[in-house]
């Protein structure tokens, strides 16, 4: 039986795309391997939204030349969002690639492996072709670029792929992610997920929570609705339009699950609806992610964030007026096209102001094909780069620790994710989350406590970690 290993890198829609392909390989009859090494078919699962993360990729398949030399039958595939953008290109920088599958076709990735794996045995099984040096059919299933047709047309070739959700395919049972829509059309100048994720498609609301349903069937106590910009979900049929809002109404329902996240939010279309949702639905965790991008407007003007630093002041002392125990986090660009100290020190102001529980801080990285790239050029010195990344680091640390001391003497309730270290004496010590996000760590016997929700007591904390233990258990009566 072949044996298949899967590598994934990227955002969380990207894990989730290879939990599904997963499931549809086992479907299709392959097995699961558990180590790249004994593999039979290899697929790298990519992502582009930074030059530094396609590097990586191109030098390990690169490594990966020897073992397509001693397994000739094995199949070497990228896919995801690397696969969309350079298409062809990965054949010809890396020749030894068997099958390149962008994001919108993942639903025929199952059989076209079946097919690259009868080609290649009907081709080592018949003598005179071996050794000819025949390239057997590369397979190239990608969507259609969005500059060169009409909409309709390039949404109709990112097809939406329908579910088989495997439990032996997730991290764990017990928490799993639901995709609500696929794509994105912001087109921030700097960025390449619109044209590897195609148009805006919002999910119908009734297979949304028909896949909820099954989930909660399957053990799952926490669901994360994912999109890459979630809060502008809008799915019409009817007459009647469905926002995020009524969907974590319609999701909250479901009995048997405990905690509701979505990522990612984008600042505009933050409606008073969306945040009486969070505020009034107890499951609904009160954890924001909304990326700020910069502080200083004449930055966002050039990401074309269409909203300023101002109103997205707003918006936040919005989100700590209307959810008491609200906690937000935010992603930043520093050192983008034509970033001067100024612009620089205004995103300061903002970190300094947003009192973010985190923030994570990213290089600007120029990706061909995007405005960004036409437009501006990529002016600001890696050296300058460097530094305000470390300097906008050291501020979110400092405020994320003064935060979570806020915490010390009181209790949180986590669910419990896992082990996080093995002690020498057997003993362990897990982690889990809040419902505001933070990551509490306490020492146990075992992992049983794995997929529960537990009060624990507070005593120390860390910028990004919680310290607690369990209360002593009280003994009443004699
Ligand atoms: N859809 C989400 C996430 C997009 S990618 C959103 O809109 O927020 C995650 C983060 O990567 C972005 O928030 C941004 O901070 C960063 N990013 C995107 N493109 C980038 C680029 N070209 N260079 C550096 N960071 C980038
Ligand atoms: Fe990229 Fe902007 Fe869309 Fe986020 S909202 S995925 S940053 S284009
Ligand atoms: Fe990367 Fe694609 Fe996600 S480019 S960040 S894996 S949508």
């Amino acid at each position: 039986m072949q044996k298949f290993y899967i590598e994934t890198v990227g955002c969380q829609m990207n894990v989730l795309d290879s939990e599904l392909v997963y499931s549809g390989l086992v479907q299709s009859g392959l097995v699961p391997a558990t180590d790249r090494r004994n593999a039979d078919i290899i697929l790298f699962n990519t992502c582009s939204i930074r030059q530094h993360a396609e590097d990586k990729i191109y030098s390990a398949l690169g490594r990966l030349k020897h073992w397509k030399v001693l397994k000739p039958y094995g199949v070497l595939g990228v896919i995801g969002c690397m696969a969309q953008k350079d298409q062809n290109i990965i054949f010809q920088r890396a020749p030894h690639v068997d099958l390149v599958v962008g994001p919108g076709q993942l639903e025929l990735l199952p059989e076209t492996v079946h097919q690259l794996l009868d080609e290649k045995l009907q081709r080592t099984s018949e003598p005179n072709l071996v050794g000819r040096g025949e390239e057997s059919g590369k397979k190239l299933l990608v969507s259609l670029k969005r500059r060169e047709h009409r909409h309709a047309e390039v949404a109709g070739s990112f097809r939406l792929f329908d579910p088989v959700r495997n439990p032996e395919a997730r991290l764990n049972r017990f928490q799993a992610m639901v995709r609500i829509m696929f794509g994105c059309d912001k087109f921030c100048t700097y960025c390449i997920v619109p044209s590897v994720r195609g148009p805006e498609q919002s999910r119908p609301p009734q297979e949304i929570l028909d896949e909820v349903r099954r989930l909660v069937g399957q053990g799952v106590v926490e669901i994360t609705l994912i999109g890459q910009a979630v809060n502008s979900y809008c799915y019409k049929a009817g007459g009647k339009t469905v926002l995020l809002s009524d969907i974590l109404y319609l999701v909250s329902a479901v009995e048997g699950l405990r905690r509701l996240c979505f990522v990612t939010n984008y600042p505009r279309g933050m409606g008073e609806d969306l945040l009486w949702a969070v505020r009034d639905l107890p499951k609904v965790a009160g954890h924001l992610h909304v990326p700020a991008q910069s502080g200083s407007d004449g930055v966002l003007g050039r990401m074309k964030r269409n909203y300023s630093a101002t109103e997205y002041r707003e918006l936040v002392n919005r989100i700590y007026s209307t959810i008491p125990n609200a906690s937000i986090t935010s992603d930043f660009i520093v050192g983008f096209c034509g970033e001067t100290d100024g612009e620089f020190l205004q995103t300061v102001e903002l970190v300094e102001g947003s009192r973010f529980r985190n923030s994570f801080i990213f290089k600007y990285s120029e990706r061909p094909g995007t405005k960004s790239a036409e437009l501006y050029s990529d002016d600001v010195p890696e050296p300058v780069k460097k530094m305000r990344n470390r300097v906008l680091l050291a501020i979110q640390d400092k405020i994320s620790l003064e935060q979570n001391r806020q915490f010390i003497g009181k209790t949180a309730e986590i669910l419990v994710e896992g082990i996080s270290r093995q002690f020498e004496n057997g003993g362990v010590q897990l982690s889990g989350r809040t419902s505001c996000g933070r990551i509490v760590v306490f020492d146990a016997p075992d992992d049983r406590l794995t997929g529960q929700f537990l009060k624990l007591n507070i005593y120390d904390a860390a910028p990004f970690t919680l310290f607690g233990r369990q209360p002593e258990p009280v003994f009443h009566g004699k």
